[in-house]
């Protein structure tokens, strides 16, 4: 059975006071939950800070982003040591803001996930289509490239331990939320790809998230459907009253 697995993205929001300040909040409102995995995804600045309040709590940190290198010549990125050394557990991969916005391709985003599985962070690697590719029905094309490419040359038991995050586009930010038959129908077509890329058990065992307008009054019906397993939640998980309903979907 796979545990359920909800993780807030910060993206470009708070400072180290405000990031301080809504954790704080935030373990007392989910202290009691015991059935969820629940992580925050914050900027790299935030983690330090925010891992003095969560450490020992059942909130676990990631980063938003990583290169794969060790170390060297690479100004401004951070390494996976650094952002373990702040108590990140994950890291986003591939967001597609990184894709979008920052050019990151598939090959680089590979480099990325193997980097991560070689220093024991759980990478959450996030896939989805545009707008014009749901319209004209190549979404399913779209995520299958993704999956090929961005998992090239990773072993199983990496993926049976990773998380995938499907998100739409279309409904990052934007207040439009794929409907709960529409995040199924992709989402099983996403563990169908790994069972074939891999075996029916690296399938069932790998965590597949839906992410896109995620909110309190939405994510019961998510969390419904069979084939996922968790949320990856933006503009929802600012608030430590908002995520901490998410997290609490039943
Ligand atoms: P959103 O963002 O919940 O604000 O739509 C989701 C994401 O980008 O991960």
């Amino acid at each position: 059975m796979r545990r359920p697995f909800i993780a807030g993205n910060w993206k470009m929001n708070k400072t180290v006071d405000e990031a301080v300040e809504m954790v704080t909040e935030l373990k007392e409102l989910v202290a009691g939950v015991e059935d969820v995995d629940i992580a925050i995804c914050a900027p790299a600045v935030d983690l330090y800070a925010m891992n003095k309040v969560v450490a020992d709590t059942n909130i676990a940190l990631g980063a938003e982003n990583m290169y794969w290198k060790e170390s060297g010549a690479y100004t401004g990125e951070l390494s996976p040591a650094m952002i373990k050394s702040v108590g990140c557990e994950y890291v986003i991969i591939g967001h597609s803001e990184r894709r979008e916005i920052f050019g990151e391709d598939d090959q680089l985003l590979n480099l990325k996930l193997k980097t991560a599985f070689a220093e024991d962070l759980n990478p959450i690697l996030c896939i989805g289509e545009k707008l014009a590719e749901r319209e004209s029905g190549a979404h399913f094309d779209k995520v299958e490239f993704q999956l090929e490419a961005g998992l090239s040359g990773i072993e199983a038991a990496d993926v049976k331990n990773m998380v995938l995050a499907y998100e739409p586009l279309w409904a990052i930010g934007t207040g439009e939320t794929a409907t709960p038959e529409q995040a199924e129908e992709i989402i099983s077509f996403i563990r169908e790809k790994v069972a074939k890329m891999y075996d029916q058990k690296t399938a069932e065992a790998v965590r597949i998230q839906y992410g896109g307008s995620v909110k309190p009054h939405n994510v019961t019906e998510i969390m419904a459907q069979p084939n996922i397993d968790g949320a990856l939640v933006g503009g929802a998980s600012l608030e430590a009253e908002s995520f901490s309903q998410i997290v609490k979907f039943d």
